[in-house]
């Protein structure tokens, strides 16, 4: 929206302002709770990481990132998935409004911190979808969590769904870059292309099993 269309909401006659009004308040309060969905979880995972550090074990976390999805591309994802754009559809139907990614040093350390945020009870595992055990057809690998976090809100607890990448740094490397080339091209990519960016997937992963078994083996030492 530009200054000017933002300017003309001045001739909204004063139900239809109040209305925008009130809509606006219900969507900030509904970003306020995935917020709060994301930070309950970054602090779950901020604490594992911070223990393993002061007990000078290796940390199974290399770092976290998290993102909440824009009111536009909410709005965008509702309509493709023939969803009605509606804030209690948008708390329905979508699972990844709030997302994080953790990004671990090995493939075993992902299930290490997806076992410790499991084992937490005030978390509930929505839906559970192993790539790494079963990777996409691209080559993709990572382990997805859907879990349901309860926000402690002033009169009521409201429980919001944050959606949990798992991956190693080396498969990060890969769907990072893999994103960024499937974004950037405006067409359809070829075949051979597609073959390409799988086998790349391939090298990696069996570069990340190696890596965790010299890791293993280091350990035994
Ligand atoms: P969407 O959330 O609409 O994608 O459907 P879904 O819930 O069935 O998807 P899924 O759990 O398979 O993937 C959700 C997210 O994982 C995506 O939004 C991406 O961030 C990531 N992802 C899934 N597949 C790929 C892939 O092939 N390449 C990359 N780079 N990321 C992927
Ligand atoms: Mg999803």
């Amino acid at each position: 929206m530009d200054i000017n269309e933002i300017l003309s909401l001045e001739v909204l006659d004063e139900k239809a302002a109040e209305q925008l009004i009130e809509s606006a308040f219900q969507l900030q309060q509904m970003m306020m709770l995935y917020e709060a969905g994301i930070r309950e979880i970054k602090t779950k995972l901020d604490i594992l990481s911070e223990e393993s550090r002061i007990s000078g074990k290796p940390n199974p976390i290399d770092s976290i990132k998290s993102r909440i999805k824009t009111p536009r591309s909410i709005i965008k994802k509702l309509k493709r998935r023939g969803f009605p754009v509606s804030l209690r559809s948008m708390m329905e139907n979508l699972n990844d409004i709030g997302g994080i990614r953790v990004i671990c040093p090995f493939i075993d350390d992902i299930y290490t911190v997806a076992d410790m945020l499991m084992r937490q009870d005030d978390l509930t595992l929505i839906e559970r979808k192993d790539y790494i055990e079963h990777p996409k057809p691209n080559g993709y690998r990572s382990l997805h969590m859907i879990v349901e976090v309860p926000i402690f809100l002033s009169d009521r607890t409201q429980p919001v769904r944050v959606e949990l990448q798992l991956r190693t740094i080396a498969m990060d490397f890969w769907a990072s870059l893999e994103h960024q080339l499937r974004y950037k091209a405006d067409v359809e990519v070829p075949p051979h292309i597609s073959e390409d960016l799988k086998a790349c997937a391939e090298v990696i992963s069996a570069t990340d099993r190696k890596m965790q078994q010299i890791a293993k083996e280091l350990d035994a030492l």
